[in-house]
Formats: C-alpha cells, structure tokens, sequence
C-alpha cells in the first residue's frame, strides 16, 4: 500500500485521541531555549533544573554504562557539559515520550516496552561502533524512540492490540504486517505522527518511519539501517516485547545490511553468531538501566 495513505490513516488515528500526552510544560522551554542563537549552558540546565523528574532521568542516563562518562555525573549542568549541546534535544525529547507514557500500560506492560527500546538504543550504538558511524550517540537515541507508535498503539487501540499480538504469537507473520492487515497502517507511520506532532528532529522521524522499510530513507539510510539491525538483533535475543516466538532472520537477505555494507564495508566480516553472544552478554544491563530510569519516579 501507498505510503501516503499509511500515513494519513496514522495521522487520523492519532487525531482521534483527545487526551494524547503533550510535550511536559519545561521540555518544550528547552526546545525554545535550544533554538535560540546564543543560550547558554546554564540557562538551559536552570530550565531542567525546575522539573525533577526530567532533571533525574537526564542524571541517570548521563551515567548509563552506554555514555561511559569515567565518574558519576550529578548534577544537570555536568550532564550538560558532558553531553555538550549536540544531542541535549533529544535527550529532552526522549525523557518527556518517557513521562508522558508512565504508567501506561496497555496491551503490554511499559517497562518490557522499554527495556526493548533501550536494548535496540544500546544495540544500536554497538552496530554503530563497530561501523564506525559517526555519532554512535545519535545511534543510540534513535533506537530508544524507534517504536514510540507501539506504545500508543498498546494503550490507546488496546483491545486491537492484544487481538493482533495473540493472533501472530504462534505466526511467522511480522507485527508490523498484522498491523498493517488489521489497521492499514502501522506504528511506524502511527510514530512518525506523533514525532512531528512533537517536532522531534528530521533524522529521527525518519528512523521512526522507516525502521521497517530502511530502503526507503533518505536523510540518513545508515542511521535508519543502524537500527533495523538494532532491531532484527533484539527481537531474536531477550529484548523483544510482543512475545513473538518465531522470529528470525537472515543478515544476507537484508537490505540494511546491504546499505549498512556499502557505508562500512569492513562489516561484511562480522561474526555474527559470536555478536548475538556479546549481545546476551549485555542483556542485564539494559534491565538494570530501565529499572535504574524507572525507579523512584513517582509521578504525581
Ligand atoms: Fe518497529
Ligand atoms: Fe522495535
């Protein structure tokens, strides 16, 4: 089907909800701080500073193993100074997506959600080492908020949800095309909706758009093939959330392996039984991350 109808058809099923979370009041005076031409440091950290929950989740992924910043990072303008003013957006961005769904558990609980994200997130920055992508932060940020129309989908088409999870969960059929049977349209183009409703950055709608069909990028093909491998990874090891048994995939017969190739040739060498090893490896982390980001945050 068109791309173009998908997207209308996720746009109108995102219209339809009245109640859906905005952008947290100090998040969006972040965004407006950060166009502006000469903001200093301080005053955007002043402006986290005012929201504790957005300032504590920044603090904890700062000191997330993935950033690996050689001592601890207390306070925000550390973090701020550490991260520097490149990815400082969608940090905000991807704290405020994280308070807005708290708790909102729909078809599956929000934590599995998340611990698959962040999984695709860490996966992501390894490909992206291995690859020697240029931003493997970048990278990261952009599987943490790849599935962002899952999770509005589990909550707000609930019932549908679960019919299409428990309807594929003996299946070979792949989510996103039971999704696209059931709705005609799927939570890519469902993200992508609320992304720009959000004003998230160009590379990373894209991501969200096309992190099923990586042929079809153009801003940033490797950025988005990054993370359909990130992905593919994950939902064959532990970090998958819809409890699909029958998963698998051959690299070969990917086309972002393709495209990942032709940017980093060197890849074609990757071992990738002993990489899904490594990647075993780094399971418990993920959990203990997303348990560390979730903890104590009791929302009001
Ligand atoms: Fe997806
Ligand atoms: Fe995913």
């Amino acid at each position: 089907m068109d791309t173009n109808v998908k997207l209308k058809k996720a746009q109108e099923m995102v219209e339809k909800i009245s109640d859906l979370p905005t952008i947290p009041i100090v998040a969006s005076k972040v965004l407006e701080l950060l166009d502006k031409p000469d903001v200093e440091l301080e005053e955007v950290a002043d402006m986290i500073l005012t929201d504790q929950v957005l300032a504590a989740r920044v603090i904890k992924i700062v000191n997330s193993p993935l950033y690996r910043s050689s001592q601890e990072i207390k306070s925000v303008k550390r973090a701020l100074v550490y991260l520097g003013f490149r990815h400082i957006r969608e940090l905000a961005l991807t704290c405020s997506f994280i308070e807005a769904f708290q708790g909102k558990d729909g078809a599956f609980d929000v934590m599995t959600f998340w611990e698959h994200s962040f999984g695709v997130g860490i996966v992501a920055k390894i490909i992206a080492q291995r690859a020697r992508y240029i931003d493997t932060e970048k990278a990261y940020l952009a599987g943490i908020i790849h599935d962002i129309g899952e999770v509005f989908l589990s909550y707000y088409y609930q019932k549908d949800f679960q019919r299409i999870l428990q309807e594929i969960k003996s299946t070979p059929y792949k989510l996103v095309d039971a999704e696209d049977r059931f709705w005609g349209t799927n939570h890519s183009y469902i993200g992508v909706a609320i992304a720009q409703k959000w004003n998230f950055p160009p590379e990373y709608c894209e991501v969200i758009a096309d992190h099923h069909e990586p042929e079809l990028a153009t801003i940033d093909p490797n950025l988005v093939a990054i993370v359909n491998l990130a992905d593919l990874f994950c939902s064959v090891r532990q970090l998958d959330y819809g409890g699909r048994e029958w998963v698998s995939f051959n690299l070969a017969e990917e086309k972002a392996w393709d495209i990942l190739k032709k940017f980093a040739p060197h890849m074609a060498k990757l071992d990738v039984e002993r990489f899904c090893y490594e990647l075993d490896d780094r399971v418990p982390e993920v959990q203990d991350l997303v348990k560390s980001i979730f903890e104590g945050m009791v929302m009001e």
